[in-house]
């Protein structure tokens, strides 16, 4: 094998869409998906690629170190694609401690690893930590974009332990000389999104004929990525990017939430062949999240420009996708309902 990559997360929404890019795309790379299995890993995701030579699944915690000492210790490892994190800002808001347990210790328990292990040898070597443009804060205008050079603001628990881990990430790199690349991509959106997030949210209440919670007057706004886009891009940073950069990944497409809800559900009418504005009626305005960040919106171009990345679909094409995706994996959603996607690992995996 030319390399050993480590892609932490790779179970959970986005994580799964690299790590099948990356074990398809390059038989010559050992790849390692490193994952807790928490509520939001699901091996389901990347059965299709699970008895591939060049793929391993081990199932450990970043927080903690005896295990991430193990994986170090067992594989000689050229690079990290750091994306394990708690990624819902809801939770954030119920349960800050889990946040910052996986988000900040388990990114530093990671950077020690790689500094132990590769010991000053960084030749060929790559930390590669994915963040998000919620670092930046909010937008409270409709123009403007976040840059690389705009400051962070984050302003929820989530966000806040986000750009905690991208300081450290840096700091490593400055103190330490890590190889490090960082990224900070706007909101994704595609197959295998755990449906506590809008859009499978939305899409998953639709098809049931569930009211369609909205908050506040659903008037914050969002620039929406479709995943194996983001995927491409960090396909993209991890490979020819400079050491020691930052890179913002975005669609350019920004929707206010309501005008996007109103967009699925005419897409859901017609797919579900249910007459034009029967789904609007399940839209239900509710009490706003706390502290709800306005706008966000991303200013991709030092990526496009330097590195020749572009994102490849329009949102309606991506939105009509991914409708499609859940309608034909009716499967994949009834396990989530129901928990038995946690057995997968059990099942297909023992107790190693
Ligand atoms: P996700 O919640 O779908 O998946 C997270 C994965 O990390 C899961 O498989 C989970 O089991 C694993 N994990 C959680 N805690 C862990 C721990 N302590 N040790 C090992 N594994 C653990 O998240 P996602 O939406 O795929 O996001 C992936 C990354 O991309 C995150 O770092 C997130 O901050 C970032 N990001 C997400 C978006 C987005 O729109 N979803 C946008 C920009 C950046
Ligand atoms: O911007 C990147 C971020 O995008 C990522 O870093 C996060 O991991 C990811 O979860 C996402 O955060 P958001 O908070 O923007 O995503 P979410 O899908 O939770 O919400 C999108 C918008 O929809 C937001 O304005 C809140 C609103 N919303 C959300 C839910 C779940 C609703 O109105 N109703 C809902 O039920």
């Amino acid at each position: 094998m030319e390399k050993t990559i480590v892609i932490t997360g790779g179970a959970g929404f986005i994580g799964s869409h690299l790590v099948r890019r990356l074990v398809n795309k390059y038989p010559n790379y050992q790849i390692i998906n490193v994952d807790a299995l928490t509520y939001a890993g699901n091996l389901q995701n990347l059965s299709d690629i699970e008895n591939k030579p060049n793929y391993t699944f081990v199932k450990a915690d970043i927080a903690n170190e005896q295990e991430i000492e193990k994986l170090f210790d067992l594989h000689k490892i050229d690079g990290v694609i750091h994306l394990a994190a708690e990624s819902h800002v809801d939770r954030s808001i119920t349960d800050p401690m889990a946040f910052i347990r996986t988000n900040i210790v388990g990114t530093t328990i990671l950077l020690n690893a790689v500094k132990k292990h590769w010991n000053g040898n960084f030749e060929g070597k790559r930390f590669y930590h994915i963040s998000t443009d919620e670092v930046y804060g909010s937008l409270n205008s409709t123009s403007g974009q976040f840059t690389e050079e705009t400051s962070y603001d984050p302003r929820s628990p989530y966000s806040a332990s986000k750009a905690s881990s991208d300081h450290l990430v840096r700091a490593y790199y400055h103190t330490y000389g890590l190889p490090i690349v960082i990224s900070n991509c706007s909101n994704n959106y595609g197959p295998n999104q755990f449906p506590e997030k809008l859009i499978p949210l939305a899409i998953n209440n639709i098809k049931n004929k569930k009211t369609i919670p909205i908050y506040g007057k659903g008037e914050n706004i969002r620039d929406w990525l479709y995943v194996e886009d983001h995927a491409a891009a960090i396909d993209t940073i991890f490979h020819h990017a400079k050491i020691g950069e930052t890179y913002n990944i975005g669609g350019n497409n920004e929707w206010k939430n309501i005008d996007l809800i109103r967009l699925l559900c005419k897409i859901l009418d017609k797919k579900l062949v249910r007459n034009q504005g029967e789904s609007e009626k399940l839209i239900t305005f509710v009490k706003d999240r706390a502290g709800h960040d306005l706008r966000y919106a991303i200013d991709s171009s030092k990526l496009q420009h330097n590195l020749g990345w572009n994102p490849s679909l329009n949102f309606e094409e991506g939105l009509e996708k991914t409708v499609d995706w859940y309608l034909n994996n009716e499967t994949w959603l009834n396990e989530i309902v129901s928990g038995n996607y946690q057995r997968y690992y059990e099942q297909q995996y023992g107790n190693r």
